[in-house]
């Protein structure tokens, strides 16, 4: 199935279309764009995807973002003809997306009161987070459009599942970090696979708008999630959770939110599979921010100025959103939580984030650090690995619980984004008696 695709900027009133070979992360007019394709996927495809898990060694059916090929054909070529997917298709031999798939953990569930819950862990991907999904997406455009070099801004995980793309593609690759604000295991990976790593002073806003315009000045080919191939290849997490529930959607989708790619990504292919009839019932999604960084939880639930931010069908209030980074500028108000990953005030798909959380009537929430390392060590004490900020999922939903929004017997996906890629963050835990789920060395 050949579908035409096209880049379409994301503002109903601008509309503005491009070739999927044009090299932009906005439209003429700076805002965000889609990728859209013409024709409708058809429900059958859900046999093919399956059979397509017995992969008999095709990497492009073991990898779980390119065995939803056909949702994702913006590279418009035969999806059943190998050769042609071994002649565009960027894949780390199959690995991405291969072993995350929603998994019940009693304790957590016991801890959060939902039994009908799963947790899916996208720190099952080969660099470690849900990167990867959107990833080789990316660098598969990068390599149809002739790209040597990737850049990315990054709190880690980014970094590290461009870094790897690119060493697996011959690319080269530029990281831009804030200095001193990334897990170790996260920075090491960005030297292991061969980036240049550029150590920015500030946060990881300040390294991104740096990032950008480096990018912008030197024609350089940006993959963070402003990219809009990184969210076509996010959208497998959810196709691969609503497949594990056999096209059943369930009541909620709950996310940690950063820079909202994946809250962006979950409500692309939201509307798509809605659109496509492939789902008849909309799963809300739950973002949960850290306290720490919580723009979006200030701006949807109206805690400045009492106006709640909505995406208004197209005609969203950006004033509002100018009004708060002026504030939080200046009034010297820097994003600030032990969850790094998360560490991001000014979140680079807002407009993408509220667009989602309107059409599936979603809620956004916050957490604590403490909160946030409570869930962490509860997956873990269930044998599953999570980073801190993947903690603010199980975290999130106890809240929305406690507070009714989340019914008990509400079936809920939670999406764990990362694994531990920082030691020192479970050892202090367990070493301090006073945690709830400590479990202190003995001599
Ligand atoms: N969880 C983890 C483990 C992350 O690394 C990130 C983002 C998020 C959640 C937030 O996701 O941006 O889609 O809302 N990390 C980025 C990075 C910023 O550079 O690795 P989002």
């Amino acid at each position: 199935m050949i579908s035409e695709a096209f880049q379409k900027c994301i503002d109903p009133s601008c509309g503005l279309e491009y070739p999927i070979t044009d090299i932009r992360i906005g439209c003429d007019r700076g805002h965000l764009l889609d990728i859209k394709y013409k024709s409708k996927a058809p429900s059958s495809l859900k046999e093919v995807f399956y059979k397509r898990r017995n992969h008999s060694n095709n990497i492009f059916n073991e990898s779980g973002v390119w065995r939803f090929r056909e949702l994702l054909n913006f590279c418009q070529i035969d999806t059943e003809d190998i050769d042609e997917c071994s002649k565009y298709l960027v894949s780390l031999d199959g690995a991405e997306g291969r072993l995350s798939k929603p998994y019940h953990m009693s304790k957590v569930s016991n801890y959060v009161g939902v039994q009908n819950m799963w947790l899916q862990p996208e720190g099952y991907n080969p660099s470690g987070s849900f990167k990867d999904n959107g990833m080789t997406t990316a660098v598969t455009h990068a390599k149809l459009v002739k790209i040597k070099k990737i850049i990315c801004a990054s709190t880690g995980n980014t970094s590290a599942s461009a870094a790897m793309y690119a060493a697996n593609e011959n690319m080269e690759c530029d990281v831009y970090i804030p200095s001193g604000e990334v897990a170790p295991g996260k920075l090491s990976q960005a030297f292991q696979f061969g980036s240049q790593v550029i150590e920015i002073k500030g946060n990881f806003d300040d390294a991104l708008s740096t990032s950008l315009k480096r990018a912008g000045e030197a024609g350089g080919y940006t993959v963070n999630s402003v990219n809009p191939f990184r969210i076509e290849g996010q959208k497998t997490i959810v196709y691969r959770a609503l497949e594990s529930l056999d096209w059943n959607a369930p009541d909620w989708i709950v996310y940690p939110g950063g820079a909202l790619g994946n809250t962006s990504s979950c409500g692309k292919s939201l509307m798509e599979l809605y659109e496509w009839g492939w789902i008849k019932k909309i799963p809300r999604i739950a973002v949960i921010n850290s306290e720490g960084a919580n723009t979006l939880y200030t701006l949807y639930n109206g805690k400045f100025e009492e106006s709640e931010l909505r995406w208004n069908k197209g005609k969203p209030d950006t004033d509002l959103i100018k009004r708060y980074y002026e504030f939080m500028d200046t009034n010297g108000i820097r994003p600030k939580t032990k969850a790094t990953a998360i560490q991001i005030a000014k979140p680079a798909n807002m407009l993408k984030g509220i667009r989602a959380l309107e059409f599936t009537n979603g809620v956004v929430a916050q957490v604590s650090d403490g909160e946030m390392l409570d869930g962490m060590t509860l997956v873990g004490l269930n044998g599953f690995d999570c980073e801190m900020a993947s903690g603010a999922v199980p975290a999130g939903i106890k809240k929305l619980v406690r507070e009714g929004t989340i019914k008990k017997d509400d079936s809920v996906i939670g999406i764990l984004t990362g694994r531990q890629k920082d030691s020192g963050i479970p050892v202090d835990y367990h070493k301090n008696p006073e945690n709830k789920f400590a479990n202190p060395p003995r001599s």
